[in-house]
């Protein structure tokens, strides 16, 4: 009888083990794919997850559970394996956002997981002169305006999105040929460079004849190339002391009030005259807009390193109407950039020479 009982305990012990033993290792038998697949996942999407997730994030997606985002992700174009867990970081935080952009802002490589996911945000991480820094006012200007991307980021690298002379900075006298002076960057009352030359004979028909010495060279160099095209250039303005812009500007506000005035002038401290990098050429009137003069230049004068300073349509980067006639000198590489991107000096400045 005892013998019974004892075998009798025996085998319900043992039927107890195995049902314990079979119950809590039953997963551990299962194939990844099976576990997917009682996550909820077809076996293709089971599949796809073997095929392009790397095997120690298996675990995470069964934390997840079933997700039709994950494959989603897994099946975007712009799928990098080596980026799944940033992925997965992002979008449980951006749910409800579209899968595509959640791609596109951490294939960005820049940190962002503090943002929310946007359409804007994506499409402003794509753009070639965006400046991660300027993240916060991209998206704050953007979501204040209705323009497309690009404007929002050459307005925001310019700084015209805080509104013009609302700061103002020390233009920085190391930058050489590419030396910012605009409505936020000005030169002190007793900026004068140094190595001035003059522009005579027929490189010249005006009194402020003078530049600095590169940019000289280099301005009749292409009045000579403008010549073999029977293209007559001269400079009527190029430097023009502090003193100078005083007398000037307060012509102007006489003439057409401050409002007016400081759409077409500088204020003094504020006019790259000042540099000694640019020249007033031929006319300084809107006539000279469409005269074959004012078409070479536009089309010719960055092979010899100027650029037309304030073009049309980039008014509000700039801070000033068109002028057809004001050329800046930067130097050939800068020029050629500043051309084909068709970008402002204030737009390269910000992404070539001041962004870490
Ligand atoms: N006309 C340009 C903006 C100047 O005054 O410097
Ligand atoms: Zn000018």
């Amino acid at each position: 009888m005892k013998k019974k009982i004892v075998i009798i305990f025996c085998i319900l012990f043992l039927l107890i083990f195995s049902f314990f033993f079979f119950y809590f290792n039953k997963d551990e038998d299962l194939s990844y794919e099976d576990k997917f697949v009682n996550e909820g996942y077809s076996s293709d999407e089971a599949n796809l997850i073997l095929d392009k997730v790397s095997k120690n994030d298996y675990d995470l997606i069964l934390e997840i559970g079933y997700d039709k985002s994950l494959i989603n992700i897994l099946n975007s174009n712009e799928f990098d394996e080596n980026k799944f867990d940033d992925y997965i970081k992002y979008y449980m935080k951006n749910k409800d956002s579209n899968i595509n952009d959640i791609i596109t802002i951490i294939n960005s490589g820049y940190d962002l997981t503090n943002y929310p996911a946007s359409s804007l945000l994506a499409s402003l991480v794509k753009e070639k002169y965006y400046i991660n820094e300027n993240v916060s006012r991209y998206l704050d200007y953007g979501n204040s305006v209705d323009i497309d991307t690009k404007k929002i980021i050459a307005m925001v690298n310019s700084n015209a999105d805080l509104g013009f002379y609302s700061n103002s900075y020390d233009s920085n006298l190391n930058d050489g040929n590419l030396i910012l002076v605009n409505k936020f960057y000005h030169l002190k009352e007793d900026y004068t460079p140094s190595d001035l030359v003059s522009l005579s004979g027929n490189y010249n028909k005006g009194t402020n004849n003078k530049m600095r010495n590169e940019a000289a060279l280099a301005f009749m160099e292409m009045v000579d190339a403008a010549k073999l095209d029977n293209i007559i250039l001269y400079n009527m303005s190029a430097f023009r002391s502090y003193d100078y812009q005083v007398n000037l500007y307060d012509r102007y506000i006489k003439r057409d009030g401050k409002e007016v005035a400081d759409k077409y002038s500088a204020r003094p401290g504020y006019s790259e005259h000042q540099s000694g990098l640019c020249s007033d050429l031929n006319n300084i009137s809107d006539s000279f807009e469409g005269t074959d003069e004012a078409i070479w230049l536009k089309n010719n004068a960055y092979k010899y390193g100027f650029i037309l300073r304030f073009p049309k349509g980039k008014e509000d980067i700039t801070g000033y109407k068109y002028e057809p006639w004001h050329y800046r000198y930067v130097g050939v590489s800068a020029a050629k950039i500043i051309y084909e991107d068709n970008i402002t000096l204030e737009e390269y400045y910000a992404y070539y020479v001041e962004k870490k």
